[in-house]
């Protein structure tokens, strides 16, 4: 990559409309749905607290906080993006990289990660890391490689048009799965997803299709009880 590449969420003018995104139509709609698998896969988890890694401008930090009653934490690499955070929410932000959390092992009940992994240079060792510190388990929300709209987001990539994908890898719900074993092995007890789907105006917004425009995915942990390293995750 070019030496002088800066990542969006490193640049104050894009950081500072980030949030702005979430309230125009597609915005809003992407926002309500995704909160809808989002919903769908946590519950089962039943977590009192939660870590967001990559928590950007707190906008599911606060949702998680305010609707799921979740005591919260937000974690982002980019003093940028937590600077816009402090004006939504007054709750505890922590400036980290995912590849190395400041927590000791169990912290949280759970951790999420919604649409941030898909820029993580060392996404196994950020797995490694979520899943040291939770005990439950973790959910991911990621932009499907298999869908209309990344098709569309990678075509105004390559165009030039769009500044945001650039550092970005974008998984479809195979690799991100093979992804977990690899870096998991045993320490996972289930896996479930869910996918919004993209067209509008159909009366299905949410359903498991490995084409749908946001996968979301929950990883339930074993108990991993001191002193044991689970088999595959070493
Ligand atoms: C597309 S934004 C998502 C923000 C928020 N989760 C949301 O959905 O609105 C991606 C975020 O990931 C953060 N990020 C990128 N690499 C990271 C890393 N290695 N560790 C922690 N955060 C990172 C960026 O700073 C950015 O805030």
């Amino acid at each position: 990559m070019n030496q002088d590449f800066i990542p969006w969420y490193l640049r104050q003018e894009i950081v500072e409309s980030y949030e702005s995104w979430y309230q125009g139509p597609d915005g809003q709609r992407m926002d309500r749905l995704e909160k809808k698998v989002l919903r769908s896969l946590i519950e089962p988890l039943a977590p009192k607290n939660l870590l967001e890694i990559g928590a950007g401008t707190a906008h599911f930090t606060r949702w998680f906080e305010q609707e799921l009653g979740l005591s919260m934490i937000g974690l982002d690499l980019s003093p940028l993006m937590l600077a816009e955070a402090r004006k939504y929410w007054d709750g505890m932000l922590i400036q980290a990289d995912a590849a190395a959390l400041p927590f000791v092992d169990k912290s949280f009940d759970a951790v999420a990660m919604i649409t941030c992994f898909e820029y993580m240079p060392d996404p196994i060792k950020v797995l490694r890391e979520a899943s040291r510190v939770a005990r439950r388990g973790m959910i991911i929300g990621l932009m499907n490689r298999w869908s209309v709209a990344t098709l569309r987001r990678r075509i105004q990539e390559l165009m030039g048009k769009n500044p945001f994908y650039k550092n970005a890898h974008f998984y479809s719900l195979p690799e991100i799965q093979q992804l977990l074993k690899q870096a998991l092995g045993d320490r996972i007890a289930e896996v479930r997803w869910g996918s919004t789907l993209f067209p509008k105006g159909i009366p299905i917004e949410t359903a498991r299709l490995p084409f749908g425009n946001f996968l979301g995915l929950a990883v339930h942990l074993q108990e991993v009880h001191d002193g044991t390293i689970p088999r595959g995750a070493g």
